[in-house]
Order: structure tokens, then sequence, then C-alpha cells
């Protein structure tokens, strides 16, 4: 079977992720560069993990984790459906399985909360982990340290991931939760204004867990939140 340590080494998937990196920094939007995309893989294949999936799914899900915002190399906008296509041909060329393949494409076309649902446990612990990815490395330090003085300044995004100081999931099985955990610097950006660029983010992660047959629970700076 193809693993994840193979999709990162061919050439074609480092020029693609280039090209994707390349256009996100020209258009100034958070970062989804390899750093992201290493995230999202492991948090992907670590949910999955826990909650007991096979060992195939979880390779699926750090594959599916690593290639899902390849999409950005084409445009922006409808960067999931984009990348689920690209992602499904690159993995066929490299003589992945065709449902295996079309798996994956599955999972990259559903990871965006405006057109996305959690259609198979891959699916959802790709929505899971990449909604999870909230830190201040995510901003860009050209677009943000020139204006860092002021915070009023920053858009809701850079506010947003610069006072995130930690995030990341766990998986407590003696309550039947996958957790997100956040801490904030609440100086910096009130619990607020993560509320008002995530709250669809965390619905769609909530149908994730639900899918999974867990629940979903956000705590914030050690409160629960949900
Ligand atoms: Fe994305
Ligand atoms: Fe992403």
């Amino acid at each position: 079977m193809i693993t994840v340590a193979d999709v990162k080494n061919d050439e074609e998937v480092k020029a693609i992720m280039y090209m994707a990196e390349s256009q996100i920094e020209a258009l100034g939007f958070t970062e989804h560069s390899v750093r992201h995309s290493s995230i999202v893989s492991k948090w992907a294949g670590d949910i999955l993990e826990q909650i007991g999936a096979d060992e195939h799914r979880i390779e699926l899900a750090k594959i599916a984790g690593y290639l899902h915002d390849i999409g950005n190399s084409v445009n922006r906008e409808d960067h999931a459906q984009s990348g689920a296509l690209l992602a499904y041909k690159i993995l066929t060329r490299m003589g992945m399985d065709y449902r295996d393949a079309a798996a994956i494409m599955m999972a990259i076309g559903n990871h965006d909360e405006n057109q996305g649902l959690p259609v198979s446990d891959v699916t959802a612990a790709l929505i899971i982990a990449d909604k999870a990815d909230v830190h201040k490395s995510r901003v860009r330090s050209n677009t943000t340290l020139m204006r860092i003085e002021n915070w009023g300044n920053l858009n809701i995004h850079d506010r947003v991931n610069l006072a995130a100081e930690k995030s990341g999931i766990t998986v407590n099985r003696g309550t039947g939760e996958i957790i997100l955990n956040i801490i904030i610097d609440t100086d910096k950006c009130p619990v607020m204004d993560y509320f008002e660029i995530y709250f669809k983010r965390m619905q769609l992660s909530r149908r994730a867990a639900d899918f999974l047959g867990w629940k979903f629970a956000l705590i914030i700076n050690d409160v629960r939140l949900l």
C-alpha cells in the first residue's frame, strides 16, 4: 500500500504543494503549508487510531490529511473539490488501489465547512484535525509583524491565530469524547472573536464526531464550552 511517507516524497506532490503555498501567500491568507498539512495528517491518523480504526483506514486518513489543501494550487475558491480530484489523479498514478484513492478523494472533497459533510470515518477525522489547527505560527510574519503593534488593525483570522498559544486534539475513551483544547491569550483576542470565525467549523467538527459515534468537546482556557 502507498504510505504517507511515499506521498510526502513524491516530486509531483512537492511541486503542487509548493504552488498551493505560493498562491495562499500571494493572497495573504493564513498559511496552509507543509507545517499545517503535516499536523492535520498526524492528528487525523491519531484520531482514527485512538478510536480503534484499523491500520489501513489510519493510513488513508494520514494521506488525506497531508493532501487536503492541495487544491489551493488551483484556486482558493472550491479548493476542496479541485484538491480532491488532483489527489485522486496523483494517488492512482502512484499505483494506489482505486477504491483507496476514491476514499481519499471523497474525504478531501468534504473537508471545507462551506460544502463539506462527514461522509466517512476518514472524512470525519480529516475535518476534526483540520479545524483544530489554530495557532500563532499560522499567521504570516511578513503580513503581520509590521502591524503587530496594533491588534485592532489585524484581520480577525490573524488576531485569533496569533492569540492561540496552543491547540490540540485528545481522545478520552472513558467519556467517549474527542476534545479540542485551545489556549487563547485573551488580552490579544476575546473568546468571542474565536467563535465568530470558528462557529461553523465547530459545528462541522461536532457532526464529524457524531458520525464516528463519539462526542465533540471544546475546551478553551480550561473552560468547557461545548
Ligand atoms: Fe482547506
Ligand atoms: Fe486545512
